[in-house]
């Protein structure tokens, strides 16, 4: 198969990197143009991204000269596929004229609350999809796909077992956050070194919204949100990559740990049926791992299972506050699966499906 051509906008940023991450030796995907502020414009990409990840920065992208992202527009025609991670005032201008010729995939919220935007976790909303056929109205030869707040992913991907097999009348979630969410050069050393920050501007709203949109119903209007209500603390913690959170959910049935347990064996059974076959799905572990030690799961140690696309569930109990209740700790790589290589895997769907050619 031939390759298609990807150009990533954003490329010198904390999800930008996983974007040139995920697509090195990418069976599908190669990516081509790299595009990101008039400070980095004219600089070998090895010379203008700071590079958070671990490891080198890719063999192939090390000479590629970044580009003023207004030039994407001119450029498009070169690629079949854009991969955004702009800041999200920026994407709401340049994603648009983008997806008037192109599919684009982005990690930016800025048409997450669109109608006809799908916001794309696809082991739980794949059935969203089909609302990209209504963006053709706004006369788009292309699309715009995000992926959801990257502390709204491990939520939702925990929260689904849930809701198809006991209902869900209510959900509290405090998070620990990562420092890699907050972009690149983010929070400074001496506001977070022994330290926690008990607010991130805008977040909780973010997830509260996106997950009712996410595990909503599609209908002929868009989505219809799921009836139930969310409510969170969002923290930031002294930690490099991987967003902890501590759920509590009241069902509408009876939901024991071992009932949680076994409908998290089903959905997994059911996501690797629909996407076992995906280049970036988990090669070596299911789509939600339940870690049964009492410790665990920890950043440091669990981030990486699945190379940072599993989603690692801990510390399941009932919970004695609610009559139906159950308590878990969650955790979710954001730069990966909760950014870019979650868009990844869900282009890879796209293409599967045959919404990207
Ligand atoms: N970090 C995460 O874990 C995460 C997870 C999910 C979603 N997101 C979303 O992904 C997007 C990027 O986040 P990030 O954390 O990667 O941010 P970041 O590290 O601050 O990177 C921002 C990127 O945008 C470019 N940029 C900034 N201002 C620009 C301008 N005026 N013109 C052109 N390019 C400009 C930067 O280029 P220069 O280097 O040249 O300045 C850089 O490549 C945001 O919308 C964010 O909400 C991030």
């Amino acid at each position: 198969m031939k390759k298609l051509k990807c150009a990533v906008l954003g490329a010198t940023g904390a999800a930008g990197q996983q974007f040139v991450e995920a697509t090195k030796d990418h069976p599908w995907f190669e990516t081509t143009g790299l595009y990101a502020s008039e400070r980095s414009a004219g600089k070998k990409y090895c010379d203008a991204a700071s590079w958070i990840e671990e490891g080198e920065i890719p063999e192939y992208a090390r000479d590629i000269v970044v580009k003023n992202v207004t030039e994407i527009e001119k450029d498009i025609q070169q690629y079949d596929v854009v991969l955004s991670a702009l800041p999200s005032d920026l994407a709401k201008i340049v994603e648009e004229k983008c997806a008037k010729e192109k599919p684009v995939i982005s990690t930016a919220s800025a048409y997450r609350y669109d109608a006809d935007v799908p916001v794309l976790v696809p082991e739980v909303n794949y059935g969203h999809i089909p609302l990209i056929e209504q963006q053709k109205k706004r006369g788009w030869k292309g699309f715009v796909v995000p992926g959801p707040n990257c502390t709204t992913v491990g939520l939702v991907v925990s929260l689904k077992p849930i809701i198809d097999e006991f209902g869900i009348k209510n959900v509290f979630m405090t998070s620990l956050q990562a420092l890699s969410g907050a972009g690149y050069p983010g929070v400074p050393s001496l506001d977070i070194l022994d330290n926690v920050i008990p607010f991130i501007g805008g977040e909780e709203g973010k997830v509260e919204k996106e997950t009712l949109k996410i595990l909503g119903k599609i209908n002929s209007e868009g989505v219809e949100n799921a009836p139930l209500k969310v409510s969170c603390t969002c923290t930031r913690v002294h930690v490099k990559d991987g967003h902890m959170e501590t759920v509590f959910v009241e069902t509408e049935k009876p939901c024991s740990a071992e009932g949680y347990k076994a409908a998290i064996a089903k959905f997994n059974e059911k996501c690797r049926k629909e996407f076992g076959d995906l280049p970036s799905y988990p090669k070596d572990a299911e789509a939600i791992v339940v870690k049964e030690e009492e410790n665990r799961p920890q950043p440091k140690r669990d981030r990486s299972i699945g190379d940072g696309m599993s989603t690692i569930v801990g510390r399941i109990r009932s919970d004695q506050i609610f009559s139906n209740g159950i308590k878990y700790v969650v955790l979710s790589h954001n730069t990966k699966k909760g950014a870019a290589k979650g868009g990844m895997l869900g282009l890879e769907y796209l293409v599967k499906k045959g919404y990207v050619k």
